[in-house]
């Protein structure tokens, strides 16, 4: 069974076909990158003009690559939120206009549910999908979210950022650090050549909960820059990378043992993180599945595989489907 995925929540215009929910026929983005690096961070206006000018193009050529045509699809996956209403609004449009036209079916995909079966994707038959129950911690530029799964589409939030989401942060420390835009990538290459334990920067721990904080370590960044004592910005760059992926991993940790699950899943753009990735899997004795790192920042291929497992439990939309922009999770 074949989905066609629309991902146009934020930067990237993005569609992929997926099969089963798991195999990856094809996976286009088109990112806008450079287009807003010259402004430090995404404007909402230009990329909505910009998701119309590439949605169709991208399209064409995830079908293309996937070599389908529209009867060989089963149904159209396609984000309503969280995200910016007008590049929302994008991608809902474009994916009810060929529902109507084709007479396919629509499925409305929360992008945090996306993110979430982005670890269900794969371009070979080798990996193994992941098992119930389970414990996703979702690290993206809008959330840090802790969330537990009994089976699909059943989440119960464990855990939440009380302030910044941990890829905020990292874009935050990049723009305190002069090493631009955007942040995550920016922080961690300029890490690999610093001391991670030059400078001694806070953990906010909140013990007792799956919450996390991360203003507190960027405040006390901004303080020592700001007074001239970090010695260089790589140095800086690995001290707070490592001071967020310490809380970030001991805390997963932590949660999915006392939740006695069988898998721990990591999901979103700071996924992508290397340090993270290995750390997570060096402190849990629990299974670890993290998806490839294309797949963790935004794509429609996990779009796809999320509005597979809807299709199967019915979950359908009508041509009424409509943008939520603060769409939640649980
Ligand atoms: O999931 P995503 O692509 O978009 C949202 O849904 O927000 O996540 C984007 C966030 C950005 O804050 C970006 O700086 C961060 O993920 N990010 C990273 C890395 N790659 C992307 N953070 C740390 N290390 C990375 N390698
Ligand atoms: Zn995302």
């Amino acid at each position: 069974m074949k989905i066609l995925g629309i991902e146009t929540s934020c930067d990237e215009t993005a569609a992929a076909v997926v099969e089963d929910g798991t195999r990856i026929l094809s996976n286009q983005i088109a990112s806008q990158v450079e287009i807003h690096a010259r402004y430090g961070g995404i404007v909402p206006e230009v990329a909505s003009r910009q998701h119309i000018l590439s949605i169709i193009p991208i399209i064409e050529q995830a079908m293309a690559e996937a070599e389908v045509t529209w009867s060989d699809l089963a149904g159209i996956a396609v984000t309503i939120g969280p995200g910016l209403a007008g590049s929302l609004l994008v991608g809902v449009n474009v994916a009810k206009a060929i529902a109507l036209a084709q007479g396919l079916p629509v499925i409305g995909v929360n992008h945090l549910e996306g993110h979430i079966y982005a670890n269900w994707l794969s371009n070979s038959s080798s990996r193994s999908v992941p098992d119930f129950p389970l414990v996703c911690l979702i690290v993206s530029g809008g959330h840090s979210d802790l969330v537990l799964m009994k089976g699909h589409g059943d989440y119960v939030i464990l855990g939440r950022t009380r302030d910044d989401a941990a890829g905020e942060a990292f874009d935050k420390a990049a723009r305190i650090l002069g090493l631009g835009y955007p942040g995550g990538p920016a922080v961690e290459q300029a890490a690999r050549n610093g001391n991670a334990t030059s400078i001694q920067l806070p953990r906010a721990w909140l013990k007792g909960t799956g919450d996390f904080s991360f203003s507190g370590v960027k405040t006390a960044l901004l303080r020592l820059v700001e007074r001239g004592m970090a010695s260089t910005a790589a140095d800086a760059a690995a001290s707070f990378q490592e001071a967020v992926v310490d809380v970030l991993t001991t805390k997963t940790v932590a949660v999915a043992k006392e939740h006695r699950v069988k898998q721990i899943l990591l999901a979103g753009g700071v996924a992508a993180n290397e340090l993270l990735r290995q750390q997570l899997r060096q402190k849990s004795s629990i299974s670890v599945l993290v998806p490839e790192p294309v797949l963790c920042t935004d794509n429609a291929a996990m779009i796809a595989a999320c509005g597979y497992y809807h299709f199967q439990a019915g979950k359908i939309d009508g041509l009424d489907l409509d943008v939520i922009p603060s769409l939640r999770l649980g």
